[in-house]
């Protein structure tokens, strides 16, 4: 199989939790995108969808799918997402495609997050993949000056704008061995908006494809 193909099946692993879910709240991302295409099938027995950013919206509203106001919605029955990086706690890395703040929201308003990924984003140790931070403009070195702090070393993404107008600074080298701890010191950096740690809420239930079998955790 494709990791095209592994994505495509995990995605539709995730349908099981979303029978009789009239609001589903959906990520960002290219395993995603084979989410939503199953969305569309049956578009008619859901009310719509909470989105997590402007290319999801798109993407749902091209396939007649509705897109609903969070604070319209009130708390989500599931959020469904996938990730950049996953450890055996389902604590995750995401942000890759610059949505994470939204993505962190959803999550946050959501009874059960059900990420879904092909295997290559399962970890020991979170950290190999650069740790996005979505930070306001104006503080973007002295955000990347506080982040060599903490022992990593940040990239700007030049050229990227996120969905809410900020900058993301890329951190790598980093062995998160306590992410929690991680994703709180970063958060009280002034200038952060959101850490692409999601730690303090974790996935409740990961699958991920290995070749042909959906293995759950
Ligand atoms: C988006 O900002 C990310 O959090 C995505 O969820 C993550 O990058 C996964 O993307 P793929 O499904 O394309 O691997």
């Amino acid at each position: 199989m494709t990791q095209d193909e592994l994505k495509q099946k995990v995605a539709q692993a995730a349908l099981e939790y979303i029978k009789d879910v009239p609001v589903i709240g959906v990520g960002t991302g290219s395993t995603v995108n084979h989410f939503i295409n199953y969305l569309a099938d049956m578009k008619g027995s859901i009310d719509g969808a909470v989105s997590s950013s402007v290319g999801t919206t798109e993407r749902l509203k091209s396939l007649g799918i509705p897109v609903l106001d969070l604070n319209e919605v009130g708390t989500l029955e599931v959020y469904v997402d996938g990730a950049d990086e996953i450890n055996p706690h389902k604590q995750l890395i995401k942000g890759g495609g610059a949505a994470l703040t939204r993505e962190k929201i959803i999550a946050a308003a959501s009874k059960t997050f059900v990420c879904i990924a092909d295997d290559s984003k399962r970890v020991d140790v979170l950290g190999k993949f650069p740790l996005p931070v979505e930070v306001i403009p104006m503080s973007r070195s002295y955000v990347a000056r506080e982040l060599v702090k903490l022992g990593g070393q940040p990239v700007w993404r030049e050229g990227c704008v996120t969905d809410n107008h900020n900058h993301i600074l890329d951190v790598h080298n980093l062995n998160i061995l306590d992410p929690i701890k991680l994703e709180q010191a970063i958060n009280q950096i002034t200038g952060v908006i959101t850490v692409g740690l999601f730690a303090m809420r974790p996935a409740d239930v990961v699958l991920v494809c290995q070749g042909e079998t959906i293995v759950k955790f």
